[in-house]
C-alpha cells in the first residue's frame, strides 16, 4: 500500500527543484534554460572559482537573448538576466546542492568511475523519489547506475543535451530496463516544460543521434582520404545536396575531434554491440590531427583553418 501511494504521489510531481552537477559548457546551459523557464536551479561545481566562470557562461549568454527579446530597452534587458540569474543559486556542496531537488543532472567530467562515485553519494543525499539524470554522450547509463540501489535505478536514467544548450531544441531521454515508466514519463514532462523536444530511447551506445552521426562523420572522413572529394566540396554537398544545415567537416571541428575519436575508440574497443566493428575504426588522418593537436574550432585548426 505504501508503494501503491508513494507511487502515485511521485508520478504525479512535476519537477520544479532542479539541480545540475558541473557547471562547464553543458551544465551551465542547462542551469540557463531551466532557469528561463521558471525553475529554481542550483549549480554544484567542484570549487568557487568554476562556479563563477559557469554563472559568467550563463549571464553572458542570458544578455544575448535579452537584446533579442528587447531590442531597445536596456532596463528590460537587465531586469530579464537579473530575474533568471535570481533563480540560480550556487554550491560546492553536492549533498546540500542536491536536499531538496526534484530531479538531479550531472554534467561533470566524461568519466564512468567518477560519475559512479558522485551518484552513488548524491542518491543518498538526494530527496526520496527524485529523479536521477546523467547528461553523458558515450557512457552507458547503466554502468553509470551500478553501485545504485534498484529503487534507486528505477529512477536513474539519462537525459541527453546537445551543444549550445540555449539553441539546440532536442534533448534524448534515455531509458534503462530498470527505470520506471514515472521516471521517463516526468522527465519528458520536464523537458516539454523547459521547451525542449524529447526523443525517448533504450540505453544503447550512441543513443539516437551520435549513433547515426559518427558512422556519417568517419565515413566523410574516409571520402576524404579516399580523394573523392575535398573538405569543402563534401560539405557543400551535404548542404546543398542534402538539406544538412551544416557539412560533416564543419561538424567535425565544431565537435571536436579528440571527442569524436574518444568516442570512436570507445565504441570500437567495448562499445556493446559495435566493439569490432569496422564503421568505428579510427582513420589516420583523424589520428594525425589529434596528435598534432588540432582539435578543430576550439584550437583554431581542425579540418579547416580558423586561425585567419
Ligand atoms: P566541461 O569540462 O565544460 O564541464 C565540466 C564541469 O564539471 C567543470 O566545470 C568541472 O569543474 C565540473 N566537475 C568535474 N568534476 C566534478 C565533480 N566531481 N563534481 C562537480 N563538478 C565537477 O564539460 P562539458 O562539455 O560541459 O561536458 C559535461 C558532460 O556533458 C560530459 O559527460 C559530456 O559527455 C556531456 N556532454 C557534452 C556535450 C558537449 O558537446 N560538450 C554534449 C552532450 C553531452
Amino acid at each position: 500500500a505504501t508503494r501503491a501511494l508513494s507511487s502515485r504521489l511521485y508520478s504525479s510531481a512535476a519537477i520544479n527543484r532542479l539541480t545540475v552537477i558541473g557547471g562547464g559548457q553543458m551544465g551551465s546551459g542547462i542551469a540557463q534554460v531551466a532557469a528561463t523557464s521558471k525553475h529554481d536551479v542550483t549549480l554544484v561545481d567542484v570549487n568557487q572559482e568554476a562556479l563563477d566562470r559557469g554563472k559568467g557562461y550563463i549571464s553572458k549568454s542570458l544578455k544575448r537573448v535579452a537584446k533579442k527579446k528587447f531590442a531597445d530597452d536596456a532596463k528590460a534587458q537587465s531586469e530579464f538576466v537579473e530575474q533568471v540569474m535570481s533563480r540560480i543559486r550556487t554550491t560546492t556542496n553536492p549533498a546540500e546542492g542536491v536536499a531538496q531537488a526534484d530531479l538531479v543532472v550531472e554534467a561533470i567530467v566524461e568519466n564512468i568511475k567518477v560519475k559512479q562515485d558522485l551518484f552513488a553519494s548524491l542518491a543518498k543525499a538526494a530527496p526520496e523519489g527524485s529523479i536521477l539524470a546523467s547528461n553523458t554522450s558515450s557512457l552507458p547509463i547503466k554502468a553509470i547506475a551500478t553501485p545504485l540501489t534498484a529503487e534507486q535505478k528505477a529512477r536513474f536514467i539519462g537525459l541527453h543535451f546537445f551543444n549550445p544548450v540555449p539553441q539546440m531544441k532536442l534533448v534524448e531521454v534515455v531509458r534503462t530496463e530498470e527505470a520506471s515508466q514515472e521516471a521517463v514519463d516526468n522527465a519528458v514532462a520536464f523537458v516539454k516544460a523547459i521547451g525542449k523536444s524529447p526523443a525517448v530511447c533504450k540505453d544503447t551506445p550512441g543513443f539516437i543521434v551520435n549513433r547515426l552521426l559518427l558512422p556519417y562523420m568517419m565515413e566523410s572522413i574516409r571520402l576524404l582520404e579516399r580523394d573523392v572529394a575535398s573538405a569543402k566540396d563534401i560539405d557543400t554537398a551535404m548542404k546543398l545536396g542534402a538539406g544538412y544545415p551544416m557539412g560533416p567537416f564543419e561538424l567535425l571541428d565544431y565537435v571536436g575531434l579528440d571527442t569524436v575519436k574518444f568516442i570512436v575508440d570507445g565504441w570500437y574497443t567495448e562499445g556493446e554491440g559495435l566493439k569490432g566493428d569496422k564503421q568505428f575504426v579510427s582513420s589516420g588522418k583523424l589520428n594525425e590531427l589529434v596528435k598534432n593537436g588540432h582539435l578543430g574550432v576550439k584550437t583554431g585548426r581542425g579540418f579547416y583553418d580558423y586561425s585567419k
